[in-house]
Parts: structure tokens; sequence; C-alpha cells
């Protein structure tokens, strides 16, 4: 199949069709989505929680997840290959995200970039866009901003609402090619999107967006501890994983590996 561009989840929202979005941080997790089909792959922030051993996403530097973006971008023959801008690298001007963005491009590889924020951010978008740089904007929940929205907290509610989608229309007006909602009323998500001419792509945001997104180490099991409500557990990995190497361990403690079959 050929490669999935922006016209193409334009297109699945034109039609009402959807489409799917996991992370990837590496070369397998990269070649296993792609071949099932998987229309976008987020080489995102969340590296710093899932790759880089960090509680949240605001460690993670520009020069850590470039070479995870090289790898994702290198080993997806099809997927559309969609890159976070890491906390800092954005906010201080709209040159600053450019070059930001441009190096994303250029060194990892990345089709487009993500940023969180609302209309503040819509100069932003512009300058990026006009630079040849998509963009697709990440508002509600937004994990950069932890600390300013009081923790993991669901954003859009009541009075709220409004704000969200005026957020939305500014960043569809600056030219992002499309809208992510994370954490956010089903109700007011669906709002949005029908507000919108753009796709949108949700998280926590109910399944009335055109697409929906998950980290992967949540979506296929491999990540331990508490799930957020939000996540739907498709396979076990950290138990198959763990098993797995238990039996290794046990094989080589008991001299039964290698056998005959594994030897010169
Ligand atoms: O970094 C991330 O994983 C994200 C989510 C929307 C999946 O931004
Ligand atoms: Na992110």
């Amino acid at each position: 199949a050929a490669r999935t561009r922006i016209h193409h989840l334009q297109q699945a929202k034109d039609e009402g069709r959807r489409f799917a979005m996991l992370t990837a941080y590496d070369q397998y997790a990269a070649e296993i989505f792609d071949e099932a089909g998987i229309e976008v792959l987020l080489i995102g922030d969340s590296a710093s929680n899932n790759v880089y051993g960090n509680d949240t996403s605001l460690p993670v530097t520009v020069d850590e997840l470039l070479p995870l973006c090289r790898a994702v971008s290198r080993s997806a023959r099809r997927a559309f290959i969609l890159a976070d801008l890491p906390f800092g690298s954005y906010e201080v001007s709209a040159a600053r995200a450019v070059e930001t963005g441009v190096r994303f491009l250029k060194e990892g590889g990345a089709h487009a970039v993500k940023l969180e924020g609302g209309a503040y951010y819509a100069d932003t978008v512009r300058a990026m866009v006009q630079a040849g740089i998509p963009v697709m904007a990440h508002i509600g929940f937004t994990p950069q901003s932890e600390h300013s929205l009081g923790g993991y907290r669901v954003q859009g509610r009541g009075e709220d609402a409004r704000r969200l989608i005026e957020d939305a229309k500014a960043l569809e007006q600056a030219g992002a090619f499309a809208v992510l909602m994370e954490m956010v009323p089903a109700d007011v998500a669906a709002e949005v999107d029908k507000a919108l001419r753009v796709p949108t792509v949700g998280i926590g945001a109910g399944n009335g967006t055109t697409g929906q997104v998950l980290v992967w180490q949540d979506m296929a099991g491999l990540r331990g501890g508490r799930m957020a409500r939000f996540v739907k557990q498709y396979a076990q990995l950290r138990t198959t994983l763990s098993e797995a190497a238990r039996a290794f361990g046990d094989d080589v403690r008991k001299g039964s590996f290698p056998g005959p079959e594994h030897s010169f």
C-alpha cells in the first residue's frame, strides 16, 4: 500500500471513516504496527516515561527523541510519521518552534510534528506550516503542563468546553492539519470534531473523534501498574516477557540451555 499522507487522514474524516494511531519508539514496534496497518505512528514525548524511565514527559530532550524518531521513520514503510516537540523546545518563540520542527523532519525523518497548546500557539502553528512543517495540535489535558493544570485531570468540563472549542478552531484556522484531544468529555470532543473541517484524534476523549491513539506499552500490556480509565489492554506482554525471561534463567541455571541443537 502507498504511504499514508495528510490528505488520506482528511479523506477519512470527509468520508466518515476512522483511523488508528499508536506511539512507537523503536524499530520492531514501528515495523509491527506499520505491517498491522496502523495509519499514524507517534514518536511521543511519552518516550520520557516509556523509554527513558522518567516520571513525567517533562525531562525528555530533542536530542533524546530524535534518534528514536529516526529509528521509527526508517522502519515504517506505510505509516504517517508524527513526532512530538518536547517540553522547552518550542514555547519561547515561533522561530524556535520552526527550528525544532525542521530538525524533526530533517534529522528525524518525521512527516509532521505535534505540539501542546491552545489558541495561544496559533501564530507558532502558522509560522511552522508556512515553513513547510505540518502540525498537529494537542489540546485538553496537555501532560507537559501537568504542574499548571494540577495533575492528571479531565479538561473542557462545563464552562471550559467553550474555550476548548475556540482553541480547536483557532488552531485549525492557523493551519493545523489535525487536533488531538486528551482527557476531554466525550460529548465535548464530538462537538469539536463536528466544528472542525480537519480530523481529530482522541485519547480519553470518547468515541466521537476521527482517530484514536494509545501509548503502545499501555495498549499491549507491557507497562505495569495502574492503567488510566481510557486504556484498553489488547495483550499482556509484560506477563509473556516475564515468563520467557524466567524460563530462560531457569534453563541456564539448570544447564538445559543450550542443548545440542543450539551448539556447534
Ligand atoms: O506522547 C504521547 O504518547 C502522546 C499521546 C497523545 C499518546 O502525546
Ligand atoms: Na505527547
